[in-house]
């Protein structure tokens, strides 16, 4: 009978880490989200780039200008460039890898 408890016991904890884990995940996603709505948008609606042409967020672009990982685009958004401002000032780094994570699977997904 001790074995089953052991069983179900380690079945439940597997199970906690498993939900744990996957909320977690869909709460960065969400917050990614929210960041690019309010501090990117403006100047990338649906992934574009209302500025600079050729530098948007779509897959082909960020393949193209070697931004299609999130290290470069969190490098990017904290330091900025040219026209583009730097958040380090205003968003943690956690916020920054947040909307990296968001950026890149948008363009996966094509910005529909
Ligand atoms: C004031 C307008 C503006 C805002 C706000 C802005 N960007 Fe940009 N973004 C630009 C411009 C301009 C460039 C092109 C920079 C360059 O390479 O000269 C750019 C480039 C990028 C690139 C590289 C795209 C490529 O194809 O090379 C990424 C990724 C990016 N921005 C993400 C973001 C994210 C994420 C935010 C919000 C945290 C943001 N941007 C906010 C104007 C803006």
């Amino acid at each position: 009978m001790r074995i089953y408890k052991q069983i179900l016991a380690i079945t439940l904890a597997i199970f906690i880490v498993l939900v744990g884990n996957s909320s977690a995940l869909a709460a960065d996603t969400a917050n990614g989200a929210k960041i690019f709505t309010v501090n990117c948008a403006a100047c990338h609606p649906n992934g574009g780039n209302i500025i600079r042409w050729g530098k948007g967020l779509k897959k082909r672009a960020l393949r193209w200008n070697k931004m299609d990982s999130i290290e470069a685009i969190s490098s990017l958004v904290a330091k900025g460039k040219n026209n583009m401002s730097a958040f380090q000032d205003r968003l943690t780094q956690e916020e920054i890898n947040d909307v990296a994570v968001y950026v890149l699977q948008q363009a996966d997904q094509g910005w529909r």
